[in-house]
């Protein structure tokens, strides 16, 4: 339908997974502006979860969408990696990359990248089948559910990680606020959040289809953050924005915080 905006119960069957790779995760072969939005999470991530870093046994991914970039410097550091998303599909597209299916999605770029910035690009491979052996699940989640895994056995866990998720899946801060206390509750007392959030969204564009962003500045996530219980340990902010052809934004910001004793 021209004009409409997508969202909530739209994301089942109208988020196209292949149309969001190919916009947003084409890596090298991409547009400048979300080629550089990759990399300034793919360098966050790397920070956070290298040696000396946030590390331990389990890690859940909410909102992981049909995207494994977020966990490739994340499955040197922990044991197991539970992966998560509101729709079937991109548990799906997910799923053939980490069966080889011949028509999955084609990470060696990025990974490419991470080994890199590891120091050895060649060893991409390795850091594939590391990935492959860590993620133990693919469950379905709701963030804006107080038991965002539903009915789900998972243990608390050492990290919770979501990224480009939240402003899409919240459709106003009061629910964002909620949402950051659903993700919190997941975690053990003194284990950490790691988010990265586009900035002053509007909308993007996932094919021809248009979705909802949530308007979020900076402050409002690191306050969300706090009220959950959360010391903000980093909140690294940069201006860099989408294409305007793809996503109404202004600034992204990368956040690492520790849950408080009570919370
Ligand atoms: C913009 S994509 C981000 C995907 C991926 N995390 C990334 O970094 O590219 C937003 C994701 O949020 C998911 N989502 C939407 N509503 C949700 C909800 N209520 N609970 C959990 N995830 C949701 C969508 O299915 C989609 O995969």
């Amino acid at each position: 339908m021209e004009g409409k905006l997508y969202k909530g119960q739209d994301y089942k069957t109208e988020f196209q997974p292949r149309d969001y790779l190919k916009t947003f995760c084409a890596f090298d072969s991409g547009t400048v502006a979300e080629n550089e939005i990759l990399k300034f999470n793919l360098n966050n991530l790397f920070e956070t979860f290298s040696p000396g870093g946030i590390g331990g046994d389990i890690l859940i991914d909410v909102g992981t969408g049909p995207t494994i970039y977020q966990l490739i410097s994340a499955c040197e550091a922990f044991r197991e990696i539970i992966m998560s998303d509101y729709s079937e599909l991109n548990l799906r597209e997910v799923d053939k990359w980490l069966k080889k299916d011949p028509g999955a999605y084609d990470w060696s770029p990025a990974m490419q990248y991470v080994c890199g910035l590891e120091g050895d690009r060649s060893k991409w491979q390795e850091k594939e089948a590391r990935l492959r052996r860590t993620v133990t699940r693919l469950l379905t989640c709701d963030v804006n559910q107080p038991c965002p895994l539903g009915s789900a056995q998972v243990p608390a866990a050492d990290c919770v990680l979501s990224l480009l998720a939240l402003e899409c899946a919240c459709q106003d801060v009061d629910a964002y606020r909620a949402a950051i206390r659903n993700l919190v509750g997941l975690l053990k007392p003194g284990g950490h959040l790691v988010t990265s959030v586009a900035l002053r969204c509007r909308e993007y564009m996932v094919g021809s289809r248009k979705f909802f962003g949530l308007w979020l500045e900076k402050e409002t996530v690191e306050k969300a953050v706090q009220e959950a219980g959360c010391q903000v340990l980093k909140c690294q902010y940069s201006p860099i924005k989408y294409s305007e052809a793809y996503c109404v934004n202004e600034g992204q910001c990368f956040v690492v915080a520790r849950k408080g004793p009570t919370a």
